[in-house]
């Protein structure tokens, strides 16, 4: 399914919170121009989460969520468990700074983020689409890409 103009900055962020997900794993191969060290990673999550991921969730928490929310079940259900799952990912994040097993803390990081991003992008971004179909233009333009990357492509 064709993503809708009004969510596609969360897709194109979805894009690039993968890519830190793959960083992030234990057995990540080495990512030209990306950190391969685990400070080096430590610092990059550091940055990606506070200006990226922290700005993505709000977008979804404050502009996409509540504009949905309470028309069907399902979904109700579905943003339900996406809540808990950005509680959890701040925990993990907070467990990566005090874990006297960084590799391990920041594996256990990607793993929930990448399964976050693929219900998101799987389920419940389908399910809004299919439900508000025309409604959603009246966000067209309020959620933007938090990181501009013209060669991305989502
Ligand atoms: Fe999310
Ligand atoms: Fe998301």
């Amino acid at each position: 399914m064709k993503r809708h103009n009004a969510l596609i900055p969360l897709s194109h962020d979805h894009h690039h919170g993968l890519l830190l997900s793959q960083l992030l794993k234990k057995d990540a191969p080495k990512y030209k121009g990306l950190p391969d060290s685990t400070q080096g990673k430590i610092d990059y999550l550091d940055s990606a989460y506070k200006t990226e991921l922290i700005p993505h969730f709000k977008n979804e928490e404050e502009i996409l969520f509540p504009f949905v929310r309470g028309k069907d079940a399902n979904l109700d259900a579905l943003i339900d468990e996406v809540l808990e799952q950005h509680i959890r990912i701040e925990q993990l994040y907070a467990q990566v700074k005090t874990s006297g097993d960084k590799i391990l803390a920041m594996n256990d990081f990607a793993l929930l983020l990448d399964q976050h991003i693929r219900l998101e992008e799987r389920e419940v971004l389908p399910l809004i689409q299919e439900l508000f179909d025309d409604q959603l233009e009246e966000l067209n333009g309020k959620i933007v890409a938090v990181k501009s990357d013209d060669a991305c492509e989502t």
